[in-house]
């Protein structure tokens, strides 16, 4: 199944993902992927396993009150760390999928919820334009949760200061019948530099200071575990859209 973009909603915004990727960059994909996948589960196994040494002996410390300040410092570090190689593994581990029935509106409201304190405290003005009914697909919901955060994220951390996120969804007919439930996400940020396209989606690939460049590979592997496909292109004023595409239920 390719997620590579197909549709075209005919809208005026700019296509900036590469056209229906053939199959020789779909084996050169998979191919990454699975080297990718092998060393970084081996990679975090072992890095989980020796963070809960470490971590037992940075709470030894700060209940000792040894240099609780250092101590502090260790421990949040070592969370942070711990985060990232729990990622990693679910990115390249084999993954129980759970199907049940999800409605996906209250899913983004939670992600929504989670960053609203971040979007206020930097002037960005949330807009739901929610039009899909009914809004459930099928699926796991932890996972559709956490693609959708990397989307809503992303998109905050490229509006910066202040502006405007836009989260839509609507049900659209599927080429190959059947209905599917659209989900996208808008920013008004800087958009997506075209030497960039093609990357955006690969595992390890970042532009930020601190990423990680796994949130959009996660996020695709999630939308290709639901049969769904994910592409993104600029807006025609400024900014970058993720549309996120799955079989509606
Ligand atoms: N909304 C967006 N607008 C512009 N560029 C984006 C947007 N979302 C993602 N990108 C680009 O795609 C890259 C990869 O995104 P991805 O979410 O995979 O990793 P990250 O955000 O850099 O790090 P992480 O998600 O692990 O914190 C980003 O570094 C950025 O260059
Ligand atoms: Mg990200």
């Amino acid at each position: 199944m390719s997620t590579s973009p197909k549709q075209s909603s005919g809208s005026a915004a700019a296509k900036v993902s590469p056209t229906g990727a053939d199959w020789q960059d779909n084996l050169r994909r998979l191919d990454r992927l699975a080297n990718v996948g092998l060393i970084s589960a081996s990679i975090a196994h072992e890095i989980k396993n020796g963070l809960v040494a470490i971590k037992t002996y940075a709470e030894v410390m700060l209940e000792r009150g040894e240099d609780t300040e250092m101590a502090e410092i260790v421990r949040r570090e070592l969370a942070r760390i711990d985060g990232l190689a729990t990622q990693m593994l679910r990115l390249s581990a084999p993954r129980a999928l759970s199907h049940a029935s999800v409605r996906v509106h209250p899913v983004l409201d939670h992600c929504l919820r989670l960053l609203e304190h971040q979007m206020n405290s930097r002037m960005i003005v949330l807009k739901r334009d929610y039009g899909a009914v009914p809004d459930t697909v099928r699926g796991d919901e932890s996972q559709l949760q956490q693609a959708f955060m990397n989307l809503v994220l992303n998109g905050v951390e490229a509006i910066g200061n202040s502006g405007e996120l836009t989260v839509r969804t609507e049900i659209i007919p599927a080429a190959t019948g059947g209905r599917r439930l659209k989900i996208s996400f808008q920013d008004t940020g800087p958009g997506i530099a075209p030497e960039n396209v093609a990357r955006l989606f690969e595992p390890f690939f970042t532009t930020k200071k601190n990423g990680t460049g796994l949130g959009l590979a996660i996020t695709r592997r999630v939308a290709e575990d639901h049969q769904g496909n994910i592409e993104a292109v600029n807006a025609p004023e400024r900014g970058a859209v993720f549309i996120l595409s799955l079989p509606a239920e």
